[in-house]
């Protein structure tokens, strides 16, 4: 294993992804950020300076921490934010995981201002059951031409109905064209070489690993190649038999890779499309271009535009999952038989305090508390009750699974699910909204064991929902080797259930994936594993962030 050191400086930047200027956040003058790109086992060591006027901080997705929930870089949960001129090193080590993952900021909306980037991490088997030539990451991602926080400020306002702030572009690893003539007001430069549709050269004859991620804040997107199947064999980091599709749909959070197999001999170019799901909108602006192409090209001699044909056949869109039912694990393994406990969460909007509208897990709407982030506020909690935490009776009662929110949270923006000892856990979520939620979960991976439409199968459509009633939905339950991930879409009216191995000491934030949901409430906390807590040495560094000037400056409303 290796130490792999980063040094990164976060800068407030003008730039022109697409040809339209914008104020921009980035890492090292970068967009989209450096690649990070680590063997299992290694050690990644990022140094992180601050100078842009905003406090920020880095979150690795899908990373799991063990051992270090405090390098989580959650704001409000395992971290103060890094102040403007702050410095922080984050320090952790990638083991127990392989495949695609990705970094962005977890301050606001900062990651739709340019602040995300992928993490690979390659296993020593990692070609063992598939042979490719060339690996490379596609990052997807809906841009808007506004920071961020101005575009939260208006969706979080009164009686805006909750309508989530419509992107401009699609782009593709931060590259888009548009046409300057469509945005009269604005600066707009579309002839500068970082702007243009990405050219991906695939050598003809050979296989070629694609990591997808869709690093966006809301768009879900549909991705094709003309002309080529794309081989899914990775989600989530979790690597599955190779099943061939014509598009996929992917979600915010959420990673596939596709093989993709140079043997077309129609042509040496073709279009690779990225097209926006403008149905899951709720509103359209004028200017709004929901799709990006890329060329691929056989041949770097080749350099007339594509004329490969679309696949004719639509796919129906839909605001949800593609159906992952369908890949299946080569890593075999097999879900808990059963779980310790069962959690049924209610997801929707509504007006709350002030008239802002709120996302809202049953009748808790997180609001971020930069200065008191939970797990120090847990880690403290427990080592002044001297190590020995005892559960409460209402844990015990539920198999040492609960709310502690009555004990040290107090408050109705912070619902915390806590597990005591190993525990195996159902999470059951109802989706109330009409646009679908890819729920994230920091820390693991889940089973994602069934999804659907409406109300999950139940005794009876008059009770509530009870592990009781919802019995038929578990006897139609397959446990043999469900899809293990990250980021898992309860679709809009719909529900989804997850089983989680509760066995990584943290608190861990579990939230939709659409960044403006985040913001709006829509997350809550794991707390898992409380009792191998007590004994956890958070860094000083870490807990000095929270004593620096500035740590609420871009906090959002
Ligand atoms: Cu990728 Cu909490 O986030």
């Amino acid at each position: 294993p290796r130490r792999r050191e980063y040094t990164w400086t976060v800068r407030d930047q003008v730039h022109n992804p697409d040809g339209v200027y914008r104020p921009m956040m980035l890492v090292n003058n970068q967009f989209p950020g450096p690649l990070i790109e680590v063997n299992e086992g290694d050690t990644i060591v990022v140094s992180v300076e601050n100078q842009a006027v905003n406090a920020t901080s880095i979150h690795w997705h899908g990373i799991y921490q063990r051992g270090t929930p405090h390098m989580d870089g959650t704001v409000g949960i395992t971290q103060c934010p890094i102040a403007p001129g702050g410095r922080f090193t984050y320090e952790f080590t990638v083991t127990g995981q392989t495949g695609t993952y990705w970094w962005h900021a977890h301050q606001g909306v900062q990651s739709s201002d340019g602040m995300h980037g992928p993490l690979i991490i390659h296993g020593k088997d990692e070609k063992k059951n598939i042979q490719y030539a060339t690996d490379r990451v596609l990052i997807v991602a809906d841009h808007y031409h506004e920071l961020s926080s101005a575009l939260l400020w208006q969706y979080l306002k009164p009686d805006m109905e909750n309508v989530e702030p419509i992107p401009d572009s699609a782009l593709l690893n931060g590259r888009g064209i548009r046409d300057c003539d469509d945005f009269p007001h604005r600066q707009c430069d579309n002839t500068t070489s970082n702007v243009g549709r990405p050219i991906l050269d695939l050598a003809p004859n050979q296989q070629h690993r694609i990591r997808i991620i869709n690093a966006g804040a809301f768009a879900e997107f549909q991705v094709q190649i003309d002309e080529h199947t794309l081989a899914v064999c990775e989600a989530d980091g979790t690597e599955v038999l190779p099943v061939h599709y014509h598009r996929i749909n992917i979600n915010p959070g959420q990673r596939y890779s596709v093989i993709v197999n140079t043997t077309n001999t129609n042509a040496d170019t073709f279009w690779l499309r990225a097209l926006m799901i403008t149905k899951c909108f709720k509103e359209r602006s004028a200017t709004l271009q929901p799709e990006i192409d890329a060329i691929v090209r056989y041949s770097a001699d080749a350099t007339q535009l594509p004329t490969s044909v679309d696949w004719k056949e639509r796919l129906a869109v839909e605001c949800r999952d593609m159906n992952t039912t369908e890949l299946v694990p080569v890593d075999a393994v097999e879900a808990p038989a059963k779980a310790d406990a069962f959690f049924y969460f209610r997801a929707n909007f509504e007006i709350g305090d002030y008239r802002l509208s709120r996302g809202v897990f049953d009748s808790s709407s997180w609001r971020v508390d930069a200065e008191r982030p939970s797990l120090l506020r847990t880690v403290d909690g427990l080592v002044e009750r001297n190590a020995s935490y005892t559960p409460s009776q209402a844990e015990v009662a539920s198999g040492g699974a609960a709310f502690i929110n009555d004990v040290a949270f107090h408050k109705p923006t912070e619902l915390v699910l806590q597990t005591t000892g190993l525990q195996t856990i159902d999470i059951l979520i109802s989706n109330f909204d009409d646009g679908n939620h890819p729920m994230h979960l920091h820390g693991y991976k889940y089973f994602v064991l069934a999804q659907g439409h409406g109300y999950p199968p139940m005794k009876s459509v008059l009770d509530g929902i009870t592990r009781e009633n919802v019995q038929p939905l578990y006897d139609t339950l397959d446990l043999s080797n469900p899809l293990r991930r990250d980021t898992a879409s309860v679709e809009g009216f719909g529900w989804i259930l997850l089983r989680l191995v509760a066995d990584n000491p943290g608190m861990w934030a579990f939230h939709c994936h659409i960044s403006w949901h985040t913001e709006a409430g829509l997350l809550m906390q794991l707390l898992t594993r409380s009792d191998k807590l007590a004994t956890l040495e958070i860094p000083e560094a870490n807990r000095a962030l929270c004593a620096a000037d500035g740590i609420e400056r871009g906090m959002g409303p």
